[in-house]
């Protein structure tokens, strides 16, 4: 049973979800606690963000351990618990994986650290020597995605300089190396481990990465940093052809397991490279950046949606999409911000929830909620100490989620949230927003229970309507279901059909700026 082929999965960023033990972080029990809520918008499945074992330097995408939880989200009976419990609610759980690193405090790395250059300890991970007689020039130009040198120098006991490891992203996170089969039979552990206590899938980190030349030779366009580049092709750091057989191995365990799935963050822009990610015996889908990178322009759309099609059309695997994330800023603020934003949002979500595919919601986007402005000295993420101060990172749309009441924490935590959480978040809660027929709650409920019950939401093709400049408007393909947008700054008139849905109010039976329709 492909159950993710039309899903809509609901990103679940855990420690900005929901609170159960008043730390002011979100925890594994503070999620059960919400499936109530998640079943009533009416989402086929969840995501959870990485909740092993962690340091936390880059808020668990630094697993120390991937076998165990950390005690700041709750143990392995709260996991099996929520496992449970989230089934019984009709709802499938996928989790996150994240193969490309570690923590440097994973009991790996530590013995990476005692052991000596050319050690079995240390070829688990890419440590080079330096060049320049005195090694003291990191072993090759890459940069950190998080910025600076994607290398770290280490040093002895005693202070003397030694070799260089790399990591792609913070310090606290060197790269695994691929090419040693011990990495291969853990990550096959960890997979069994998860699958055999009943998770449903994996959503699979920097499912580009893994893989690295040979030599790891220098290069142009690594120096370049940044989360979501223009693109990452012909970058050696990204999509090498070895990866390919690490989804293979995901896949043939994955296959052992019916019904369960693996999702890549597949940050490859060149549609034929994306697909090979999604051959029949690798990932089922990729995770697609194309909508998030656009701007609220009908023509950008338009090429995203057409893009992400095309990219698996060859493949059997149905495309994906998604207007935000826990790594980019939200589509209320990116498309504006304001009223203007939030109508833009709105009218986004209706476009991303007449697609053919699965579809992805990160938490509080079906609450429109903004990027929050933090002060400095509430900043977390190490984007913002990497890039000496000039980036100010994810924190800003990473804060928790307002459920009900007021500050400081909006029924998130009886405590202090780990991010502070803003006046305006009171008129934007769930319990708030539940009571309101005109909230971006209500809005998606709507489309998402349309998503699910009208019989026009089939098939995989869509054909495209000419439209006025600014203007885009799709059918799925052999049924009645139209989606209009506009994104010009003039009402334009429908297409033919019965109005089912608007994004906002229409202006004397046109479709305003800044506005979708669905209509049959
Ligand atoms: C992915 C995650 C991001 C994380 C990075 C390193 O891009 O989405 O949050 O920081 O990988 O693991």
């Amino acid at each position: 049973m492909q159950w993710w082929r039309e899903a809509v999965v609901y990103q679940v960023y855990v420690r900005s979800f929901s609170d159960a033990d008043g730390d002011g972080v979100g925890d594994l029990d503070g999620i059960r606690s919400r499936l109530g809520y998640l079943e009533l918008l009416g989402v086929d499945a969840i995501w959870l963000t990485p909740f092993y074992t962690s340091p936390m330097a880059d808020h668990g995408y630094d697993v120390a351990d991937p076998r165990d939880v950390d005690p700041v989200f709750g143990d392995l009976a709260a996991f099996d618990t929520l496992v449970e419990a989230t089934h019984e609610h009709g709802l499938k759980l996928v989790v996150d994986l994240v193969p490309n690193h570690t923590s440097s405090e994973h009991e790996w790395f530590r013995a990476a650290l005692d052991a000596a250059p050319g050690s079995p300890e240390r070829a688990r991970y890419h440590f080079r020597a330096g060049r320049r007689p005195d090694g003291a020039q990191p072993p090759n130009n890459w940069t950190s995605v998080f910025g600076g040198p994607a290398w770290t120098r280490v040093h002895a006991a005693d202070g003397e300089p030694g070799e260089w490891y790399l990591h792609l992203f913070s310090a606290e996170q060197p790269d695994l190396n691929w090419t040693n089969p011990e990495v291969w039979a853990d990550l096959e552990k960890t997979l069994r481990f998860w699958l055999d206590r009943g998770v449903d899938g994996f959503r699979i980190d920097v499912a580009h990465g893994m893989s690295k030349p040979d030599g790891l030779p220098d290069s142009m366009a690594a120096t370049r940093s940044g989360l979501l580049p223009g693109g990452r092709d012909g970058d050696p750091r990204f999509d090498h052809d070895d990866v390919h057989d690490v989804h293979r191995m995901i896949r043939a365990v994955l296959d052992h397991y019916p019904g369960r799935m693996a999702v890549g963050e597949v940050s490859v822009r060149d549609d034929a490279r994306f697909a090979r990610y999604l051959r029949p015996d690798e990932l089922h889908l990729g995770f697609n950046f194309r909508l998030l990178r656009a701007p609220f322009e009908a023509a950008a759309v338009r090429d995203a949606v057409e893009h992400s099609l095309a990219s698996v059309a060859g493949v059997a695997a149905t495309p994906t999409w998604a207007i935000a994330g826990h790594d980019v800023s939200r589509p209320v603020t990116r498309y504006g911000g304001g009223e203007l934003g939030t109508a833009r949002a709105r009218a986004m979500a209706l476009v991303t929830l007449a697609l053919p595919g699965t579809v992805f919601v990160y938490n509080g986007e079906e609450l429109g909620l903004p990027d929050v402005d933090l002060p400095d000295e509430a900043l977390q993420d190490p984007v913002w100490e990497r890039s000496g101060h000039t980036e100010r990172g994810r924190d800003a749309f990473r804060v928790p989620m307002p459920w009900e009441g007021g500050a400081p924490g909006y029924g998130f935590t009886e405590g202090v949230p780990w991010l502070p959480m803003p006046p305006e978040y009171g008129e934007l809660t769930v319990a708030e927003q539940l009571e309101d027929t005109a909230s971006t709650l209500s809005l998606v409920r709507r489309a998402v229970e349309l998503r699910r019950r009208h019989p026009g939401f089939t098939g995989t093709e869509l054909e495209w309507f000419g439209a006025p400049v600014g203007c885009l408007a799709f059918r799925r393909a052999g049924t009645t279901l139209v989606c209009a947008l506009n994104t010009s700054d003039q009402a334009v008139a429908l297409p033919p059909g019965d109005v089912l849905l608007t994004s906002g109010p229409l202006d004397d039976g046109l479709l305003p700026p800044d506005t979708a329709a669905w209509l049959a």
